[in-house]
């Protein structure tokens, strides 16, 4: 028995969604697969790598899937193909394939609200308060413009269909900050000063909007440049730093409709970059080093 997880990226939104502002993120087609043998009692077999605080939560969360779902006891195995811990939702992805395969040894035929609902039991273990996007994203497979009402814990997903097919590039920069200490100190400074910071997040969320109107319509040079202007937002908001923007620069220089970074931000992590034709550059970047690669987030797929 086996499950699958995706992983995500934030095309625009991330932070200000913590806030209650709309976020538009789509799921990449990598993830995590979790595969399920019978065994004594339900457990997580975990990689020899993993530090001790890391197999101490993953353990947690995974103990937790298992007594929301009440399934039988099972030795479960992970497999990932998205890279670890850069702000492409790899725990959410793993949270959604753990929530599915759980859901299926007890019996269960799964639907994306049974998998956010157990997913959002075991994130809890890894982020303490998200905001939702991810393992909502991962469990819809689809380009969602996300919600979160102020003040509620969960949030909901509007489907956004795309006309064009959407590819991202996605590449890795610098050395990722941990998403708890990104929103941590961002939380601190809109504390201080909040009515400048929510002029930022109600602008995001502005921009957010539009970006998911211009995908319906077909207009991937606005969502492009609604990507653009988020950037520039998130380095306002004190998220970006010279190895994110330098991969900015270096996606615009090379074609890209639009780039920014995508997830926590801070120190590193992943930036996208939204282009027609995706593949020559992936050739291009990987020949000058950056790790890379590309995904098609929503519409139609060639046969
Ligand atoms: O980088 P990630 O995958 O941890 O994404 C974080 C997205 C935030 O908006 C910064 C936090 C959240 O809970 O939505």
């Amino acid at each position: 028995m086996s499950a699958f997880g995706a992983g995500k990226v934030i095309l625009l939104g991330e932070h200000s969604v913590v806030y209650g502002h709309p976020a538009l993120a789509g799921p990449l087609s990598q993830g995590v697969t979790a595969r399920a043998v019978p065994a004594k009692s339900c457990q997580l077999s975990l990689p020899a790598t993993l530090s001790r605080p890391q197999r101490a939560q993953l353990t947690a969360a995974f103990a937790r899937a298992a007594e929301v779902t009440g399934a039988p006891p099972v030795k479960v195995s992970l497999e990932a193909d998205l890279p670890l811990a850069v702000g492409l939702g790899s725990s959410a992805a793993l949270s959604v394939a753990c929530a599915r395969l759980l859901l299926q040894a007890a019996g269960a035929e799964p639907s994306h609200k049974d998998a956010v609902r157990v997913a959002w039991a075991m994130e809890q273990e890894f982020h303490g308060a998200p905001s939702g996007l991810d393992h909502t994203t991962s469990a819809m497979e689809q380009l969602v413009l996300y919600r979160r009402k102020p003040g509620a814990a969960k949030g909901t997903g509007q489907v956004v269909d795309s006309p064009r097919p959407l590819h991202v590039v996605v590449t890795l920069a610098g050395e990722r900050s941990p998403t708890k200490k990104t929103v941590g100190a961002l939380r601190e400074r809109q504390a201080r000063w909040p009515s400048r910071y929510e002029r930022l997040f109600t602008e995001i969320g502005r921009v957010s909007t539009e970006g998911a109107k211009a995908v319906a319509a077909g207009d991937l040079e606005a969502l492009g440049d609604a990507m653009n202007v988020n950037q520039g937002l998130l380095a306002a908001l004190g998220l970006s730093s010279p190895p994110l923007e330098e991969m900015v620069y270096r996606l615009r220089e090379l074609g890209a409709l639009g780039a920014k970074l995508t997830g926590a931000g801070g120190d590193g992590g992943a930036v996208i970059g939204l282009f027609l034709e995706p593949k020559p550059v992936v050739t291009k970047l990987r020949r000058m080093g950056v790790r890379c690669f590309s995904s098609q987030l929503a519409g139609p797929r060639a046969s």
